[in-house]
């Protein structure tokens, strides 16, 4: 079965054609990443103007690239939360529109679905079978979570960030440090040769009084990065200067440490508490080196096998997106199309 997937919930428009669910016939993206470069973060309008320039093309290109047609590709899927909503509204009225006029159904997946699916999008990857119970930390630029994944469209919500996502925090250190915009893949070039011990940074949460916890989530498996920011903000200003060669390196290692670290240490405690069959990290920050390393120290010192995400699949794409629908397809769990676009959309079990 061939699914045509379009995602634009954020800054990438993004289409791509994908058989039964893994195999990637094409990946169509257009970063808009040097339209917002300028403003140091995604500006909405401008996103959404230019989902409206670009997808009819990436549409094309998709296709094109995947030897099909219109007419050839069995249904289609589409992002339709969470979000920003002007972005949203673009691809969902592209995938509706083409939908009712091939008269094929219309899949509505969750985008942190898309990414929790990504793991799964290379020939060697374990089977869902061989994968599930998985625990899945969902690190991308607008989200931080560890999701207890039972099996195909379970989810249990164990812990997310109570403030800036871990993608967050590396963006807005990476204004602070005059380093430019998207802060992940900055702080990670930055950080090279660097001392990630030179400075201690906060791990979040830890010193925070279990009595006063007010969150519905276990504070153990929480994340907070806003007194990381705050820690690094107050370094800068407290210098005389501002930071570079050497003493610039050692900063960005000692800031990426602390959010891998953070990161790492929660996923630890999930694995000790729940009985699961393998782990898995997706979204963009998944593809932060430093990360990587410790998430495969752990799955070495733990025997629990790590699902990690093909580069090409890491950041926001339309296949993860084919990939949930053919799932949903296949169990029989389409649901009723979707409505509307839900810019708050949570993660939810198929019923
Ligand atoms: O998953 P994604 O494309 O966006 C959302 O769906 O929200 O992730 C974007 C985030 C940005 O915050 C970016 O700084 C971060 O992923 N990122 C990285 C790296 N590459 C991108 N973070 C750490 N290390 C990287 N190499």
């Amino acid at each position: 079965m061939k699914i045509l997937g379009i995602e634009s919930s954020c800054d990438e428009t993004a289409a791509a054609v994908v058989e039964d669910g893994r195999i990637v016939l094409s990946n169509a993206i257009y970063s808009q990443i040097a339209k917002h470069r300028p403003y140091g973060g995604v500006v909405p309008e401008i996103a959404s103007r230019n989902h409206v320039a670009k997808l009819p093309g990436i549409i094309d290109e998709a296709l094109a690239a995947a030897g099909e047609s219109f007419e050839s590709i069995d249904a289609l899927a589409v992002t339709y939360g969470p979000g920003l909503a002007s972005s949203l509204l673009i691809g969902y009225a592209a995938a509706k529109t083409m939908a009712q006029r091939l008269n094929k159904p219309l899949i509505g997946v969750n985008h942190h679905e898309g990414h929790l699916h990504s793991v799964f999008m290379k020939p060697d990857a374990l089977s869902k079978d061989e994968a599930y119970p998985m625990l899945g930390l969902l690190v991308s630029g607008g989200d931080s979570s560890l999701v207890m994944m039972s099996g195909p469209g379970r989810y249990e919500l164990l812990g997310s960030t109570i403030d800036d996502a871990a993608g967050e925090a590396l963006d807005k250190a990476a204004a602070v440090l005059k380093l430019g915009y998207p802060g992940g893949p900055v702080i990670q070039k930055t950080a090279e040769g660097g001392n990630p011990d030179h400075i201690r940074f906060p791990r979040g949460l830890d010193n925070v009084d279990r009595g006063k916890w007010v969150y519905k989530y276990d504070r153990d498996l929480c994340f907070s990065f806003s007194g990381l920011k705050t820690a690094l903000l107050t370094h800068v200003k407290n210098l005389d200067h501002a930071p570079e060669g050497d003493e610039l390196r050692d900063i960005a290692a000692s800031y990426q440490e602390a959010v891998c670290d953070a990161l790492a240490t929660r996923v630890e405690r999930a694995l000790k508490r729940f009985p699961i069959k393998s782990f898995a990290c997706a979204g963009g920050v998944s593809l932060n080196k430093v990360l990587r390393e410790k998430l495969t120290q752990l799955s070495g010192k733990t025997g629990i096998p790590l699902l990690l995400c093909p580069p090409a699949y890491c950041t926001d794409n339309a296949a993860m997106i084919a990939g949930v629908a053919y799932e949903k397809i296949r169990m029989g769990k389409t649901g009723p199309e979707p409505i509307d676009v839900n810019p708050n959309l949570r993660l939810a079990d198929w019923v």
